[in-house]
């Protein structure tokens, strides 16, 4: 694997001060002749004020913004944002092959369970391309890209339903085609299902506001279940970028969630360049703020959701949970029903807890004086865990957000949503 800082690999497209001179269609335009109704390249700019990022094409969850497309004028390309980079660059990566997704996905360049399961559909339709046997190819990628991140379902999901497509076709010159109407269905699929959650979960918040006369209402989030996580709009954030365009006053605690930082160099990130009040806090702020008052809810995302609603989420997410219910704060999940494992019952038991290396936990990785640096911040023979998800039990949690509503977190619950998973 390449280190995030490393950079030898990665083409830079988008460097500050060059896109902005560029005409639009030269650097980030859609090709709809090339792809049809495709993944999009994210189209929006905008100017942030005061952090020195001006004028860089922005994770506004605005309606063109995507996580991942297919590169415009070549289509056995498909690009991504290397979110290792952020919130001091804004890079495009280019997946040449099954591998690069591998890579993209075990190394982080992409994270959040929608855009794993994604970026490995992508991946399987660059392996079907690589190869005069594409069905072979597909399955032998799909069998190294299943065990590339074990928490999030989403990537076993998106594994199976292009392994769907594939079976039986043995030899056809057509399936790289089928693969990429699929993957490119995921993607849409995912746009609408974060919609969904954003409208169910928007009611909840104009609830607190108006319980509160209008004033801000306090919502804390944990890692980055934002726009840059799925395809477009999140999941955690859908409710809260909904509310915030409809005029609902919302300010966002931001949990720093050590030690890939998705909160600081994410979801702050993404918040910014939506014009959302929020405030960066470091993990454990969280308690101290909820017996102060300051936190009216928690809202999450999810790797994993069992049938029975335990919540498997990024490490400390459980921690958040206890002291929400501590202090008598509701406790909500956002989640797609792709994250849903309904083969699962008991999280705690069930779910595979993924362990990174430890260099994440020994390294801070930042800038110096406008460079990048990593610096190692213990003494080297330290023994680290570095646990990157736990599980909040369903008794927990006071809702599930999904897109067909909210529901209990229990089976019933689910269920009611979802009766056609009830034989599953
Ligand atoms: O390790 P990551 O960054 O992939 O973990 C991401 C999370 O834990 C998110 O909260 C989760 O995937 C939900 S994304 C909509």
């Amino acid at each position: 694997m390449k280190d995030a800082f490393d950079g030898s690999t990665i083409e830079i497209l988008y460097v500050k001060g060059y896109v902005a001179n560029l005409p639009l269609s030269e650097s980030l335009s859609y090709n709809p002749r090339a792809t049809g109704k495709q993944c999009q390249p994210p189209t929006n700019r905008r100017r942030i004020r005061g952090n020195g990022l001006q004028d860089e094409p922005m994770a506004q969850s605005g309606e063109d913004f995507r996580t991942i497309w297919l590169k415009p004028d070549d289509p056995t390309v498909v690009q991504i944002i290397d979110q290792r980079l952020l919130p001091h660059e804004y890079r495009v990566h280019d997946l040449r092959s099954w591998e690069d997704g591998l890579v993209a996905i075990a190394d982080m360049y992409v994270r959040g369970a929608p855009l794993i399961g994604a970026t490995a559909a992508w991946s399987l339709y660059l392996a079907a391309l690589s190869d005069n046997e594409p069905e072979k190819a597909v399955r032998n990628a799909a069998a190294a890209l299943l065990e590339s991140r074990p928490t999030a379902v989403n990537l076993r999901w998106a594994v199976e339903r292009i392994l769907a497509v594939v079976d039986g076709r043995q030899g056809d010159a057509a399936l790289a085609g089928l693969i990429r109407t699929d993957a490119n269905a995921i993607c849409d699929e995912d746009i609408e299902i974060s919609r969904g959650i954003g409208e169910h979960g928007v009611a909840l918040l104009e609830a607190i506001s108006s319980g509160k006369g209008g004033a801000t209402v306090n919502v804390l989030t944990h890692c980055n279940a934002g726009s840059l996580a799925t395809i477009n709009w999140g999941t955690a954030t859908a409710p809260i970028y909904f509310a915030h365009q409809r005029g609902i006053a919302v300010h966002v605690w931001v949990d720093e969630t050590r030690p890939r930082n998705q909160g600081s160099q994410l979801t702050a990130w993404e918040l910014a360049a939506n014009d959302v009040p929020h405030t960066l806090i470091v993990d454990n702020a969280g308690g101290h703020l909820m017996q102060h008052g300051d936190v009216d809810v928690v809202i999450t995302g999810t790797d994993r959701t069992t049938r029975c609603g335990d919540v498997a989420n990024k490490i400390g997410t459980y921690l958040k949970a206890l002291a929400a219910a501590d202090n008598n704060i509701p406790f909500y999940v956002a989640l797609p029903s792709t994250t849903i494992d309904w083969q699962s019952r008991d999280g705690i038991a069930e779910i595979p807890i993924e362990q990174r290396d430890s260099a994440e936990v020994r390294d801070i990785h930042g800038l110096c004086e406008g460079k990048r640096m990593r610096v190692r911040t213990t003494a080297e023979n330290t023994p680290v865990s570095n646990f990157a998800f736990d599980v909040t039990p369903a008794r927990l949690i006071t809702g599930l957000i999904t897109e067909r509503g909210i529901c209990e977190a229990s089976e019933a619950g689910l269920l009611g949503l979802f009766p056609e998973k009830a034989a599953s």
